[in-house]
């Protein structure tokens, strides 16, 4: 596999383990916060931010690349209010569409066609990413501070369970 590639997707692997674990402080902030569905959401994400990792990693190994895996920075702790996380979850959300964007781009240029094939998946998936944030802010904006509205989105959030699909 060409190495300028392989370093770039072996780093996205960190960075995808950093999304988990930044989910996974906004999923302890909302435990605090009473807010059970918004913290089951991040938790979904924190796993589905892993499984990212996890199909990358398979991708690379399969290619003959070995990743040594790097340390995963401390993540934000707090945030002030239910807007300001899920604001800091879509601007997250973009610069990992323009990472893998990124990727892709250099892929193209070292002509790595089974690359630019495998971050086909990731592109689409950062649509779904981009587009869930922006709802849940737009949701948040007509709620404003109706205690009813966020009680119904909490448990509408309280719903979403993430299954693991088989990494092929
Ligand atoms: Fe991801
Ligand atoms: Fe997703």
């Amino acid at each position: 596999m060409n190495n300028v590639v392989a370093k770039a997707l072996s780093e996205q692997v960190n960075k995808e383990f950093f999304s988990a674990y930044l989910y996974l402080a906004m999923n302890q902030h909302f435990e605090d916060e009473n807010m059970p569905g918004m913290a089951n959401w991040m938790y979904q994400q924190f796993l589905e931010e892993q499984f990212h990792a996890k199909k990358m990693l398979k991708y690379l190994n399969s290619r003959g690349v070995k990743v040594d895996l790097e340390q995963i920075d401390k993540p934000q702790v707090k945030w002030d209010s239910n807007m300001e996380v899920f604001q800091h979850v879509l601007e997250h959300e973009q610069y990992v569409t323009s990472s893998i964007n990124n990727i892709q781009s250099l892929a193209v240029d070292e002509k790595d066609f089974a690359t630019m094939n495998f971050l086909q998946w990731f592109i689409n998936e950062q649509i779904e990413e981009e587009e869930n944030a922006t709802n849940l802010i737009k949701q948040l904006q007509l709620i404003g501070d109706n205690g009813y509205g966020l009680l119904m989105l909490d448990k509408e959030l309280a719903l979403r369970n993430f299954v693991e699909p088989v990494v092929e």
